[in-house]
C-alpha cells in the first residue's frame, strides 16, 4: 500500500514538474489568432502623421553592385560545386533603381505613400576602405532630394547585408573592430545627409544576417559554425551602438534605430517539452535578444553544448525607436539525432503558403509588438512586412490583415508610427534570386516596365482610408 502511494506520488511530482517547466517555458500567446470580422469595427486610428511606405535595399533594386560580398557569392559554388544563388541567378542590373530612381518616386507617389524606406550602398560609397567616392554621395543626396520634393520622408538603411569587398575580406563583422570601421562609414554618409534625413535604421536584420551568412549557409560568406555566427551577430548588435553614437553626435535630433526580424519558431507539439524547449530556445536567440542589449547594455546568444557569446556593458537605450520586420511564424520539432536538432515543419498545403513557403499568420504581428513594448515603451516602425505571391491572389488580404492587426495594436496603446511595405518592386530575393514576387510593382526585368499589381490596391485604399 504504501509503495503504491509513494510510486503514486512520484508520478504526481514528476508530472507536476513536467508541466510546470513545459507552462514555464511555453508562448502563453501560442495559439493567437484574430477574428478579423471583429476587428474591422475598430475604428482607423492611425493617425495623420503616420509614415505609410515601401522598403526596399541597394543590392536588390539598384544594380551594378559589383564590389559587394554579394557579387562575389553570385558567382560561388557550395560544397557540391551547386550555385550559391537559386540557378546560378545574379544580381546584376536588378531594377536598375540606380538610374530610375525618379520613375520609382513616382510609383510612390501614385499609391499615396509619405515615406520610403531604402538602403545606401557601402561598396559604392567607401569602394576602398577610407576612399570615399563622392559622385556616390551625390548619387543617394540626388535621391533624398527628389523625395523630399514629392512629400516622400526618406528612412535610410546603413547596412542591409551587403559589405564592400575589402571588409568582407578582412572577415566583416567576425572583426572586433568592425563597429569602429562600420562608425567611420555612418559618419561620412551622416555628414552628408544628415542636414535632410530625419530617420535612420543602423543595421538591417544583425539576426539573419549573421546566422544566415555563418550558420545556415544561405548567405555570404556561405559558412556553417554557429560560434561565428554569434559573434558576427554580437558584433553587429556593438556596430547599431557605434554607429548611433556617431549619427546622434553630427545630428543630435535624429532619429534612430535597428531592423529587428522577429520570427515566433512555435512547437510542434505544444505539449512535447522537448518541441517547446527547443521553440523557446531559437526565440530567445534569435528574437528576444535583441532587446536586452538595447535596453540594458547585455548580449547573450547560447545554445547549449554549441555556443555562448555573451557581451555586457554596452550602452543602455542607445536608440530612438524599434524598427520591426514581420513576415510569419513557424513550427519546430525537437530531432534528436541528423544534423539538424530542431526543423522546421510545415503544417499547411502549399496552396495556403507564400510563395517563399510562408504561412499567413498576421497575429505573430501582434506577439512581436507585443514582445517588444515587454521591453521598451519607445515608438516602433514596422520597417518590412510583405508576401511573396506571383499569382497575387494574396497580396491584397496579406497587407489587410496586417493592417487590421496594426490598427488593434494601436488602439492598445502601442506606440506605432509606420508601416514600410515589403516591397516596392520585385527585386533580387538574395539565395532565391528574382524569382520571388514582393512587390507592389511588378517588374519585367527585360524591358524594366514597372506595372502595378491589382493586389497591391488594397494598400492605396486603406491608406486613403487612414487619411480621410
Ligand atoms: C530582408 C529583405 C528580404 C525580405 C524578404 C527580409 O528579411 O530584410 O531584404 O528581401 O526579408 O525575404
Amino acid at each position: 500500500m504504501i509503495t503504491l502511494l509513494i510510486i503514486l506520488l512520484v508520478l504526481v511530482v514528476l508530472v507536476s514538474v513536467y508541466f510546470g517547466v513545459l507552462l514555464w517555458f511555453r508562448d502563453p500567446d501560442l495559439n493567437l489568432r484574430f477574428d478579423f470580422a471583429k476587428l474591422k469595427a475598430i475604428p482607423w486610428r492611425f493617425g495623420k502623421d503616420f509614415l505609410w511606405g515601401s522598403a526596399t535595399a541597394s543590392h536588390q533594386i539598384e544594380g551594378g553592385c559589383d564590389n559587394n560580398n554579394w557579387f562575389a557569392f553570385e558567382s560561388a559554388v557550395d560544397e557540391q560545386g551547386k550555385p550559391r544563388i537559386k540557378d546560378g541567378q545574379k544580381a546584376g542590373l536588378a531594377c536598375d533603381s540606380w538610374n530610375r530612381y525618379k520613375e520609382d518616386t513616382q510609383l510612390m507617389k501614385a499609391l499615396s505613400l509619405n515615406s520610403y524606406r531604402f538602403s545606401v550602398e557601402w561598396s559604392k560609397i567607401e569602394p576602398k576602405q577610407g576612399e570615399f567616392d563622392q559622385a556616390a554621395l551625390d548619387h543617394y543626396d540626388q535621391v533624398v532630394d527628389d523625395l523630399l520634393a514629392n512629400g516622400i520622408e526618406p528612412l535610410v538603411t546603413l547596412h542591409h547585408f551587403s559589405n564592400p569587398l575589402w571588409f568582407e575580406q578582412q572577415g566583416a563583422f567576425l572583426q572586433d573592430n568592425s563597429p569602429q570601421i562600420f562608425a567611420q562609414f555612418c559618419e561620412r554618409v551622416v555628414q552628408r545627409l544628415g542636414s535632410k534625413v530625419k530617420l535612420w535604421c543602423t543595421i538591417n536584420e544583425p539576426s539573419i544576417y549573421a546566422v544566415f551568412g555563418y550558420a545556415t549557409a544561405e548567405f555570404p560568406p556561405g559558412e556553417k559554425d554557429y560560434k561565428k555566427a554569434a559573434r558576427a551577430f554580437r558584433n553587429m548588435m556593438l556596430s547599431h551602438t557605434a554607429a548611433y553614437q556617431v549619427i546622434k553626435r553630427i545630428r543630435p535630433e535624429a532619429k534612430v534605430g535597428m531592423a529587428v526580424h522577429i520570427h515566433f519558431c512555435d512547437p510542434l507539439n505544444p505539449w512535447n517539452l522537448f518541441d517547446v524547449l527547443v521553440a523557446h530556445l531559437l526565440n530567445k536567440n534569435m528574437n528576444d535578444c535583441h532587446f536586452p542589449y538595447l535596453t540594458k547594455g547585455h548580449f547573450s546568444f547560447s545554445i547549449p553544448g554549441m555556443v555562448n557569446e555573451t557581451y555586457s556593458g554596452a550602452e543602455k537605450n542607445a536608440f530612438d525607436f524599434i524598427g520591426l520586420n514581420y513576415y510569419t511564424h513557424s513550427y519546430r520539432k525537437f530531432q534528436p539525432s541528423g544534423s539538424d536538432h530542431f526543423p522546421e515543419v510545415i503544417k499547411l498545403p502549399p496552396d495556403q503558403l507564400s510563395d517563399m513557403g510562408n504561412e499567413m499568420y498576421p497575429a505573430g504581428l501582434y506577439r512581436a509588438l507585443k514582445l517588444i513594448t515587454r521591453y521598451t515603451s519607445k515608438p516602433i516602425y514596422v520597417l518590412e512586412n510583405g508576401i511573396a505571391d506571383k499569382a497575387d491572389t494574396r497580396r491584397a488580404r496579406y497587407i489587410e490583415e496586417h493592417l487590421l492587426v496594426l490598427n488593434k495594436a494601436i488602439a492598445d496603446g502601442m506606440d506605432i508610427r509606420g508601416y514600410q511595405y515589403w516591397s516596392l518592386l520585385d527585386n533580387f530575393e538574395w539565395a532565391k534570386g528574382f524569382d520571388m514576387k514582393f512587390g507592389l510593382y511588378k517588374v519585367d526585368f527585360d524591358t524594366q516596365k514597372r506595372t502595378l499589381r491589382e493586389g497591391s490596391r488594397k494598400y492605396l485604399e486603406i491608406i486613403q482610408k487612414s487619411k480621410a
